[in-house]
């Protein structure tokens, strides 16, 4: 009974009512306003300098890297202009020792080395090509730039860029802690590594994942306008979306095309009201705070990305176990389990470890519908040690959980609702009958059940939106946005480099294009830049 009411109390706390849910869009859009004006705001407003989306046509082949997380990505995109790419991709997960390395230069060579074996793997000709032509050239830097390959990095970290591919790190967020990385351009950092390996590799352009997802979906959803926004509901949590050239106050200091009016803004919204003004605040937050590398800092993100509500979870279980009187995962005797046996946590479980409970688990419990909560039993005790638990054990397990779930699929409903309010779509007859397009990817959007349906419900409730404006906002997956998003911008940087040769630049050209000629060779499958420069594409993307 004690464990019953406690959940109910406890449940109470993360409830995120449709009025908190409209306060939270005003405070939201009050933010966005803020970092559209001046820099060092919470919420970043970051440009990206990207000033158009694709419309699909774009062709080519490119490297692509995404360093966000957990995991580092490496990966070679084809573009096949039809709305559709091939991927080839190799992962690795990042050593928690690199995430707080010392130095930024060994974070750097790893990333370099994978990229190093991937082109090795998998496109050996290229490699060979290469090594072959810069041993056998007498002024390699002549032919050097047509024949390497475009590498959009994806770097999922606040980055204060100042070009397409230039971009200082303001700080480290997602567990990751180099403090000799900040304030350093991440995109010289990883070519320095690439160029001690020799590698024909060139850093072409700097992306958020969250970039890179917009161009993904604008990429591979047919329709007559691009995506409005690119969310990620992940490891962190971040959305970058079109806003009027015109609406940026603050003094944009890198060269970008104006000739589109707009341009992509990473919001860096994990930052949204770090000072609190509306976001909750239960003491299981302020404690998951007050312990993170970061206090004070990614103040949303902590309440609705899928590195923290397993974290928030733990925490509020430890409070229960701490209350004998609640009797969480403990029975007297076995005749009060429906298993007959008596319920134990062991000391080692992951419920007394910081960090120790997956997020995944939550979407158990949220999917476990059966009468008695068998899978999410089974699961308590095979991931969390957690032996016989009972059914009241599993019923309060579920509620807390899917209450913490449920506050964070409202919490990003304000973000993606004050965005859609922000961008003017609804109203706007321009956009006539299409649907305003949201892609979304990370691991709590695609996995967390009925995550999208729970912004939905959300969105209805928003003033300016309602039951007919959710119903025009289409959010849909954009997966591998960091992979084909990345590859895409590079494409704009090897268009930009291609649209404005400085003189060296067109000398170069010269020089490569009779020396290929030359030697007879056809033009390696990675040299592909031209095959995306017709009128179409340069308009599509870069106009
Ligand atoms: C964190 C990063 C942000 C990224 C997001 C999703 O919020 O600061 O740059 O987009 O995680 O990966």
């Amino acid at each position: 009974m004690a464990l019953a009411a406690e959940t109910k109390r406890i449940v109470a706390q993360f409830e995120y009512s449709d009025a908190d849910v409209n306060i939270g869009v005003k405070e939201f859009l009050r933010q966005i306003d803020e970092g559209l004006e001046k820099s060092g705001t919470s919420m970043s407003q970051i440009p990206t300098y990207v000033t158009a989306v694709p419309n699909g046509t774009e062709k080519g082949l490119y490297l692509a890297v995404d360093l966000g997380g957990t995991n580092l990505r490496v990966c070679s995109v084809r573009l096949n202009g039809d709305n559709s790419f091939n991927l080839t991709y190799s992962k690795a997960a990042v050593p928690k020792s690199l995430m707080v390395a010392k130095t930024a230069k060994e974070l750097f060579q790893f990333i370099a080395q994978h990229i190093d074996s991937f082109i090795k793997e998998h496109h050996y000709d290229h490699y060979e090509h290469h090594v072959r032509r810069r041993e056998t050239m007498s002024n390699p830097e002549g032919y050097r730039d047509e024949h390497i390959f475009r590498l959009g990095f994806t770097f999922s970290f606040p980055v204060q860029q100042v070009g397409i591919n230039k971009g200082f790190l303001i700080r480290w967020t997602k567990g990751f802690d180099i403090p000799d990385a900040i304030g350093k351009d991440v995109c010289a950092l990883l070519q320095e590594e690439i160029d001690i390996l020799h590698l024909p590799v060139k850093v072409a352009a700097l992306v958020n994942d969250t970039v890179g997802t917009l161009m993904a979906r604008s990429y591979t959803s047919p329709g007559k306008t691009g995506a409005l926004l690119g969310a990620i509901f992940g490891t962190g949590t971040n959305g970058a979306y079109i806003e009027k050239l015109s609406n940026i106050k603050k003094p944009l200091e890198g060269e970008y095309d104006t000739s589109t009016g707009e341009m992509v803004l990473n919001t860096e919204w994990g930052s949204f009201d770090n000072q609190l003004n509306v976001l909750p605040n239960t003491t299981f937050d302020i404690k998951l705070d007050s312990e993170s590398v970061n206090p004070g800092i990614q103040m949303f993100e902590k309440r609705v990305s899928g590195m923290f509500l397993g974290e928030i979870l733990r925490i509020v279980l430890v409070s229960l176990l701490q209350d004998k009187s609640v009797q969480l995962f403990h029975d007297d005797n076995s005749s009060h389990n429906d298993w007959k046996s008596t319920t134990t946590i062991a000391p080692e479980s992951g419920i007394f470890k910081k960090w120790g409970l997956d997020s995944a688990i939550m979407s158990v419990a949220a999917l476990d519908n059966t009468p008695d909560l068998g899978t999410l039993r089974q699961e308590l005790d095979s991931q969390l040690d957690v032996y016989s638990p009972s059914m009241e054990d599993a019923q309060a397990f579920k509620a807390i959980a899917s209450a913490i779930g449920r506050r964070a699929a409202r919490l990003s409903a304000v973000a993606v609702g004050a965005i859609v309010l922000q961008s003017g779509k609804l109203t706007d007859p321009a956009q006539g009958d299409e649907p305003i397009d949201i892609g979304v990817d990370g691991s709590l959007v695609e996995h967390y059940p009925h995550f999208r349906t729970m912004i939905y419900d959300a969105l209805k409730a928003i003033d300016g939106i309602g039951e007919v404006g959710a119903e025009r906002i289409r959010i849909g997956i954009a997966k591998d946005g960091s992979g084909v998003g990345a590859a895409l911008i590079a494409l704009v940087a090897a268009s930009m480099e291609k649209k404005q040769p400085t003189a060296e630049e067109s000398l170069k050209q010269v020089r490569s294009e009779a020396l290929l000629q030359n030697s007879g060779r056809q033009l390696s499958a990675v040299n592909e830049v031209p095959e995306q420069t017709t009128p179409n594409n340069e308009e599509a993307i870069d106009a």
